[in-house]
């Protein structure tokens, strides 16, 4: 694959595209995958399905694409949350509808199929939950040995049992999000284990594919999108596919990207506050939205660059807000997310009150992950069942 490389995204130094590096070897820095595209015809993929793999052309070339039909998920139009917010424009991009429930399938249909280009026998990560629910479903279609390490006790339950049944081995590791990817990282020195945490740089080149699908299904690029912001991987994946595209000139505008966090998992938003081009880690994140617990980003940097590059934003939300803000998406649009899906509604309504997007502009939200990944947080947080006898007399005075 001579049109495609590995680069450096501080220092830009090249590395071939089959070298397995996760980070540069002068200066440390996470990596880009680099390409010298053809000149691009949309018509070689408007008859396709929405999919991943419609892009082929602006992704890694493999012998064998591991799939389990990731992507073309639904852009919904949501009027009646929209007008909860005094705005006209808004669409929720649902990501909880991949085969196993997040984006990161995106990612993994990528990675996954590198790893075998590459000839690995063993792929790993460190999880909040959906990661390792992803690998291990990607790595059982792949025939590959899948090792995943997650916090102790901090993944939502349907996660877990996710990586349980598709045969992962599971190691809970005491300690947080972290902690487990130092262990990762470690261990795949060690062990030569081929790790596909987000600081991977193909399992990127899938998500990207996220904007493509919000352009095409809206017909041109929105003015923002907003997205839940944990190890950050997603926002600068993001990035980079609408970078490409208005390189290649698919495209025009570029749409501001806004982060959100919570509040005590927030490295990327304190710095956006401060106008810093470095972030200050968290020893010990706080959360319920266990999905985005994580207080040392690995791609912080990507993630300011995408920031600052496309004149966004990040914000922070407290966890009251998230549950608020998933109550409301389910009980006005029908659509149930996890918490920290919901952190990107909950964003919303901070963006606008601190005027970063206009009332007419037209706003993409993204719902990173479905809601029944963690029953536990509505079974905790909504009105219990009403417990009644089989008569009718008591149904119509309950109901009354
Ligand atoms: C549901 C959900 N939303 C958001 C995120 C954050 O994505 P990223 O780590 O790419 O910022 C994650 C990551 O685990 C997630 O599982
Ligand atoms: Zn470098």
């Amino acid at each position: 694959m001579e049109n495609m490389w590995l680069e450096c995204i501080r220092c830009h130094k090249k590395f071939p595209w089959n070298t397995v590096i996760y980070t540069c070897d002068q200066c440390g820095a996470l990596l880009d995958v680099k390409y010298r595209f053809e000149e691009p015809n949309p018509e070689s993929w408007r008859g396709k399905p929405f999919s991943v793999w419609r892009y082929e052309n602006f992704l890694p070339k493999v012998r064998e694409k591991v799939s389990l039909n990731e992507g073309g998920t639904s852009l919904y139009k949501c009027d009646r949350l929209a007008e909860k917010f005094g705005i006209k424009n808004l669409w929720i991009k649902n990501e909880g509808e991949n085969p196993t429930g997040s984006f990161k399938d995106r990612g993994m249909t990528v990675g996954v199929s590198l790893a075998k280009e590459l000839g690995s026998r063993t792929v790993a990560c460190a999880s909040t939950g959906n990661t390792s629910a992803s690998l291990a479903a990607y790595a059982a279609k792949a025939g590959l040995k899948c090792v995943v390490m997650i916090p102790s006790g901090k993944i939502a339950l349907g996660k877990l049992a996710q990586a349980i049944m598709y045969g992962a081995i599971v190691l809970a590791v005491e300690g947080n999000f972290d902690q487990a990817l130092n262990l990762v990282e470690q261990s795949s020195k060690r062990l030569g284990l081929y790790i596909l945490n987000s600081l991977n740089p193909y399992r990127l080149e899938g998500q990207k594919t996220i904007a493509y699908e919000v352009i095409e299904q809206l017909g041109e690029p929105p003015d923002a999108i907003i997205l839940p912001v944990g190890n950050a991987g997603n926002i600068s994946a993001i990035h980079k596919g609408i970078t490409e595209w208005k390189q290649l000139g698919l495209i025009e505008q570029t749409p501001r990207l806004i982060g959100i966090q919570a509040e005590g998992a927030a490295p990327i938003a304190h710095a956006y506050k401060k106008k810093k081009r470095e972030v200050t880690f968290i020893e010990n994140p706080e959360t319920l939205a266990t999905a985005i617990r994580i207080g040392k980003p690995v791609n912080w940097e990507k993630a300011l660059r995408a920031i600052y590059d496309t004149n966004g934003a990040a914000e922070t939300v407290t966890d009251e807000q998230i549950l608020q803000a998933q109550k409301l998406l389910a009980r006005t649009e029908g659509i149930f997310v996890e918490p920290a899906s919901a952190a990107s509604i909950a964003g919303l309504t901070k963006i606008l009150d601190a005027g970063l997007i206009d009332k007419d502009e037209r706003i993409v939200c993204i719902t990173t992950g479905h809601g029944l990944k963690d029953p536990d947080t509505p079974i905790r947080t909504c009105e219990k069942p009403i417990q009644v006898k089989p008569d009718p007399e008591i149904i119509e005075k309950v109901l009354q």
